[in-house]
């Protein structure tokens, strides 16, 4: 691999306008680039590492209003989709020590202001503790009296760990959920008696697209078992309907508010699927499959549920081409879409889609 570095070596650099920096899950770097080349085709690829890829924005493109304060505009990131944070770069530092590479941090960053720090691996294996360099970059602006509560853009300062000695400085502004949270990694313990780490992604889902169940509703899952996801599901009050061939967990299954219809999707009268306000698929089948299989109930107007929260397996990540076109499935049946790569998932893109027309 041919890795060029760019040179962003001071806040001026960025200032007309250069590079971002996009932390992804490892392996979906070609994806990435695919959704660039769609959505941002004046955008280039530059520096990239696994879980870390670094674009150059053209300067005519900054200039639009949206761009201002260090700020991604929000379509930007939603339209890459393998985008679990984007960051406006500052340039990376060097040094022997922490120390060094903290003191490099302030040349760079100038008199910009933020207002929390953030400091996440682009590689979690790397054996460096966060926790330490988090401590020490914010005593180091306490004790120059920087305030890091004063900022009106609501900025955060990233540090991302490159490498041992190296680490990227940027700054992303806190306006969406997942910019809250370090590296966009999602953070939130499953319960004690976790069934699948299906929990864990939904609870992402939820929390990520800001899903709002009503306690009483009544949602089915396409491929349920053995039961994480419906676990999550009945802890939000909800009736729950599991369609899968294969065993449901003995805690899900004895539910009061669970029934289990134990066949393949496509095996299950239309009819049945009346009077439900969600669907969930998460069957490992290829995604035109999973789309297929959504069709054939959501094609009925008389059969249209509120919400679809769909996973889609990406077994091949090239198939991170045909999004736009499961999307515009989804538009044809009456639903708007929000499509992203979950950091709790695998190699998979989590779709809601919410009825435009209630
Ligand atoms: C990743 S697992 C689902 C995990 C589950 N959502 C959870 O929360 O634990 C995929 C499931 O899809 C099911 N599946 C595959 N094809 C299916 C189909 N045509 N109809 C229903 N379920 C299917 C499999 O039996 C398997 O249990």
């Amino acid at each position: 691999m041919n890795v060029e570095i760019p040179k962003v070596d001071t806040a001026a650099d960025i200032q007309q306008g250069e590079f971002l920096l996009i932390g992804c899950r490892h392996g979906s770097e070609p994806a990435l680039e695919i959704r660039q080349k769609i959505a941002f085709p004046s955008f280039r690829k530059s520096y990239w590492r696994k879980g870390l890829v670094t674009f150059r924005v053209p300067p005519q493109t900054l200039t639009d209003s949206q761009w201002n304060d260090f700020r991604i505009p929000t379509d930007v990131l939603d339209n890459l989709v393998f985008a679990r944070i984007g960051i406006r770069s500052l340039g990376q530092v060097t040094g022997q020590t922490d120390e060094e590479r903290v003191a490099a941090t302030h040349q760079v960053l100038t008199s910009i202001r933020f207002q929390a720090v953030h400091v996440w691996k682009r590689d979690p294996r790397l054996k460096v503790d966060t926790e330490s360099i988090h401590h020490k970059l914010t005593d180091s602006f306490v004790s120059l009296n920087k305030n890091l509560f004063l900022s009106t853009a609501h900025l955060i300062l990233d540090c991302v760990i490159d490498s041992e000695d190296r680490w990227w400085i940027g700054v992303h502004s806190d306006e969406s959920q997942a910019s809250q949270w370090p590296g966009g990694y999602y953070m939130n313990q499953s319960p004690a008696q976790k069934i699948s780490r299906a929990w864990l992604k939904l609870d992402e889902a939820i929390a990520r697209f800001g899903i709002d169940f009503n306690p009483g509703e009544r949602v089915c899952e396409l491929g349920a078992a053995p039961g994480g996801a419906c676990q999550r599901l009945l802890e939000a009050d909800l009736e729950v309907v599991g369609v899968d061939p294969a065993a449901i967990d003995s805690q899900i299954a004895d539910h009061a508010r669970f029934t289990h219809w134990k066949k393949r999707a496509r095996d299950i009268r239309i009819r049945n699927f009346y009077g439900f306000d969600w669907i969930l698929t998460d069957m490992n089948i290829d995604p035109d499959s999973t789309i297929t299989a959504l069709e054939r109930i959501l094609v009925s107007p008389a059969l249209r549920p509120r919400g679809i929260i769909a996973t889609l397996k990406l077994s091949d990540i090239s198939s991170a081409e045909k999004i736009g076109q499961w999307c515009a499935s989804f538009a044809s049946w009456g639903y708007q879409t929000q499509v992203q790569q979950l950091s709790t998932g695998g190699q998979e893109i989590c779709i809601v889609a919410q009825k435009t027309h209630v």
